[in-house]
């Protein structure tokens, strides 16, 4: 059984906790905290839906199973972390300052343009896709990726848009115009994002 520690805490959401794993220090253990289980039980066969289909896993992490530990079943996936060693910090961090989205202005939008096009091509499809589900992994100083690192998947495995990629571009459309929306509702004082936002 694996030990998890509260010092290596990576990050929380609603659901799941995020450990760094103790005997690796690129990958991560997701445990359920908060009624997680469905959401979980989702992602993993979505998952390997995805493993099957051989998709590219460059903006996804990718899923090694399950692992007994002493907070339950955990749920064992890459850690991203930036080209200087720290693990790599959500969009909603870069944005919610608009300085640091200034300082990141090239890197941010490159990388949203990019998410954008590899899921499309990749025909992935995703949940509400919100900033705090977004991890951007620094790789220069203007350069990085937007890693989607939660809320994958289709409520409906047998879901027409994801066999169809004609109707899983239309569905990865709308999601990703509802995501621009609600960054714009959200941070209305943000003009570095109004501008990034403009033109992905
Ligand atoms: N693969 C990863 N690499 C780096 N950091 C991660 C990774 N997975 C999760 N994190 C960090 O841990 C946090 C919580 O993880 P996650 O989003 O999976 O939990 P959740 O409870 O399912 O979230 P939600 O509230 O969206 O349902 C993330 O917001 C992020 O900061
Ligand atoms: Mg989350």
């Amino acid at each position: 059984m694996i030990e998890l520690q509260a010092s290596q805490l990576v990050g929380k959401g609603l659901h799941r906790e995020c450990y760094v794993h103790p005997d690796d220090d690129n990958l991560c253990i997701k445990v359920v905290v908060n009624r997680g289980e469905e959401e979980t039980r989702r992602e993993q066969a979505y998952y390997k839906f995805l493993q099957k289909r051989n998709v590219i896993w460059e903006m996804l992490p990718k899923f090694y199973g399950e692992v007994d530990t002493n907070l339950g079943s955990g749920a064992v996936f890459d850690l991203i972390r930036d080209a200087d060693g720290s693990v790599s910090k959500t969009l909603e961090h870069y944005i919610e300052s608009p300085q640091l989205t200034e300082v990141n202005f090239q890197g941010l939008l490159q990388s949203l343009l990019s998410l954008k096009e590899y899921l499309i091509t990749q025909n992935i499809m995703t949940m509400t896709i919100k900033p705090k589900n977004i991890v951007y992994k620094k790789q220069e100083a203007q350069s990085g990726l937007c890693i989607i690192i939660d809320n994958i998947g289709n409520s409906d495995l047998l879901s027409i848009s994801s066999y169809s990629r004609f109707f899983g571009r239309k569905k990865i459309n709308r999601k990703w115009t509802k995501f621009i929306t609600s960054m714009q509702k959200h941070y209305p004082e943000n003009q570095s994002l109004h501008r990034i936002l403009a033109v992905i």
